[in-house]
């Protein structure tokens, strides 16, 4: 059971080139992705509602897609417009859906909930992935996991110490203070190390024999949309003295039990130095790809469900922000329902309404 009425990514916006199909399974459901020739994004349906080939295997013919089975075409708004067959007769009811997509941040934005409720205002701010004063490295991988557990391994940043040890060691990490601040729906975790040693991470090309303060704060939109503020600087000094790197952790569902990881770090130095978008780059294939994605895969096995409460797990106070984040959700899961469930109550009886004014 997933969100529908909320943002995920369904994609960098550069991975979706012009005069190509780009398809991923979103929530369960093939999407595919193209470009209209004025380099606006469309998502439709990746299915052919005839034989339900994947229409990815098809090809553009202009702003159309042309399924590659029997060559049935379809508009960027979903409908069949032409059958190459007979004589030519389009059912109406031939055709796919059409999802809202934005394109934002150097991201393309799918809402797969009712069109109604999309508004791109509310896509959180994930400016810093285009400001010209920072150097962003990205991707995107696999988790083979239910997304839930991925948002619970970035919510709870006291793991780094002991996953990511070789990259964010402080030695001032077992005294860590942290915070959780929840506003609206919004969830704000902070994570702070004072006075210990430079972390591997942050400290690249610096002398490492000082003393300095690390700080990791975490702000969480629903579904599992974060953005992390992490950096270092010099023990009692103000943070903007530091080093410090936005990271994007943009999690979209592909399944109940794999998850799209959509990632990036930001960083506010050595913006023009390519050894430097190397070590980031490490960071990420190992930290997030050899630390962070094995030991939630492991887990999920482990647990043998998608749904942790139900194992009752012994819960620490660092699990505070991971909690709240999964009430949030939950209560947003069971508003989305009672809303569908009262709408299509509401058909019903227009439905019976309609039946008992027809001709009987
Ligand atoms: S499966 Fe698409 S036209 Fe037949
Ligand atoms: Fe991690």
């Amino acid at each position: 059971m997933f969100l529908r009425n909320a943002w995920y990514v369904a994609a960098w916006a550069s991975e979706v080139a012009e005069r190509a199909l780009f398809h991923r399974f979103i929530l369960g459901e093939p999407v595919l992705l193209y470009r209209k020739l004025s380099g606006e994004a469309i998502a439709l349906g990746d299915r052919c509602p005839h034989r339900f080939a994947p229409l990815h295997l098809g090809r553009l013919v202009g702003d159309v897609v042309e399924c590659g089975y029997h060559g049935l075409q379809f508009n960027a708004a979903g409908a069949c417009i032409l059958n190459p067959h007979g004589e030519g007769i389009v059912p109406p009811r031939a055709r796919i859906p059409q999802y809202v997509l934005v394109e934002k941040y150097g991201l393309l934005w799918i809402w797969m909930g009712t069109r109604d409720l999309a508004d791109p205002e509310t896509i959180p701010d994930f400016q810093h992935l285009v400001d010209p004063a920072r150097a962003t490295v990205g991707g995107v991988t696999t988790i083979n996991a239910h997304y839930e557990l991925a948002t619970d391994n970035l919510m709870d940043l006291t793991h780094v110490r002991f996953v990511h040890k070789s990259f964010v060691d402080t030695a001032a990490n077992s005294g860590g203070k942290q915070s959780v601040e929840q506003v609206g729906n919004t969830i704000v975790s902070t994570l702070w190390y004072p006075n210990g040693r430079p972390s591997a991470l942050f400290s690249k090309g610096l002398d490492t024999d000082i003393a300095v303060d690390h700080w990791f704060d975490i702000r969480w939109d629903a579904a599992a949309l974060m953005r992390l503020d992490a950096g270092m600087t010099p023990t009692g000094r103000p943070r903007a003295e530091g080093r410090q790197t936005t990271g994007s952790h943009l999690l979209t569902p592909e399944s109940k039990d794999t998850t799209h990881y959509f990632f990036a770090n930001s960083r506010n130095y050595g913006v023009n130095d390519p050894e430097m978008d190397t070590h980031f780059r490490k960071w990420q294939k190992i930290g997030f790809g050899e630390q962070d994605k094995p030991m939630i895969e492991a887990t999920q096995r482990y647990m043998g469900t998608t749904d942790l409460m139900s194992l009752k797990p012994t819960l620490l106070r660092s699990d505070a922000a991971a909690v709240k984040v999964r009430r949030i959700l939950c209560s947003l899961l069971e508003a989305e329902q009672q809303s569908e469930s009262n709408h299509s109550a509401g058909a019903q009886v227009s439905e019976k309404g309609d039946l008992r004014g027809g001709p009987v």
